[in-house]
């Protein structure tokens, strides 16, 4: 075809790929954000996303294990090492990625039964994190009492009555499942107790908030502690 740049591109592409193929090139030329995404060193135009979100939320603040599902091309995490540059950051992704300087990159389906494992050692153990957590949550007339101790292994102690199968549309024996998932996957000892409390709605909200704030205590890192909290040595 006549003509250089963009028009000889896009044809001579065309030539070679599906239709498909060709339009999401046609678009990805023609996107305003993929070239200022190129301008400004993104590798994908996904880094403005999260450049937005952080902006608004301050997702990244404080960030110190950042996991990126599905990282390639890896945009995000460029965004990730510029504004939580002390973060630890894993990506993992069934196509190859370009390295990313202080990134480790697996590429792996997420879905593999290794996976898991494969991040858990790359973002490093629990070093210096005050291991356990509790927290008491009122919600008008109902308490709820969460106390966690993230020391490996798996227990859940779950003392609540709820007064129906339902708070509105949701069942209420989900609950003591989704934490006997959270406990047996992450390790963790979970005791939910509520001694008082007659909505089950409030019951519900209670207890999700105290897990919260007991996770976000039990997570949070302590500079006295040097190594892990266990005098076995390990977590
Ligand atoms: C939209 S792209 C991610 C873009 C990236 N966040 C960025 O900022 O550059 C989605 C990615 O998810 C990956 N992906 C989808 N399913 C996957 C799986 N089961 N395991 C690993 N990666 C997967 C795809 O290969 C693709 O690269």
């Amino acid at each position: 075809m006549r003509g250089a740049g963009k028009t000889g591109e896009r044809l001579k592409t065309a030539r070679k790929r599906s239709a498909s193929s060709t339009r999401w090139l046609q678009r990805q030329l023609a996107d305003p954000y993929v070239r200022q995404a190129k301008a400004e060193g993104w590798r994908s135009r996904a880094a403005f996303k999260l450049l937005e979100l952080d902006d608004k939320y301050a997702l990244l603040k404080n960030a110190r294990r950042v996991v990126d599902l599905g990282i390639a091309p890896g945009g995000w995490s460029q965004v990730v090492r510029k504004r939580a540059p002390k973060a630890a950051v894993v990506g993992i992704d069934l196509l190859p990625t370009e390295p990313i300087e202080g990134v480790t990159i697996f590429q792996m389906d997420f879905m593999a039964d290794e996976a898991p494992e494969a991040l858990r050692q790359a973002l490093g153990g629990k070093e210096s994190i005050r291991r356990y957590g509790s927290a008491s949550i009122p919600m008008d007339e109902a308490l709820a009492m969460v106390s966690v101790d993230l020391g490996g292994r798996p227990y859940l102690v779950f003392n609540v009555k709820f007064s129906g199968e339902f708070a509105g549309n949701f069942e209420t024996g989900l609950v003591e499942e989704f934490f006997r998932a959270v406990s047996v996957n992450a390790g963790m000892n979970i005791h939910v107790n509520v001694p008082y409390g007659s909505s089950n709605h409030h019951i519900c909200e209670a207890i999700f908030k105290a897990f919260g704030r007991a996770l976000d205590e039990a997570t949070r890192t302590d500079d006295r502690i040097k190594g892990v909290m266990s005098t076995k040595g390990a977590l």
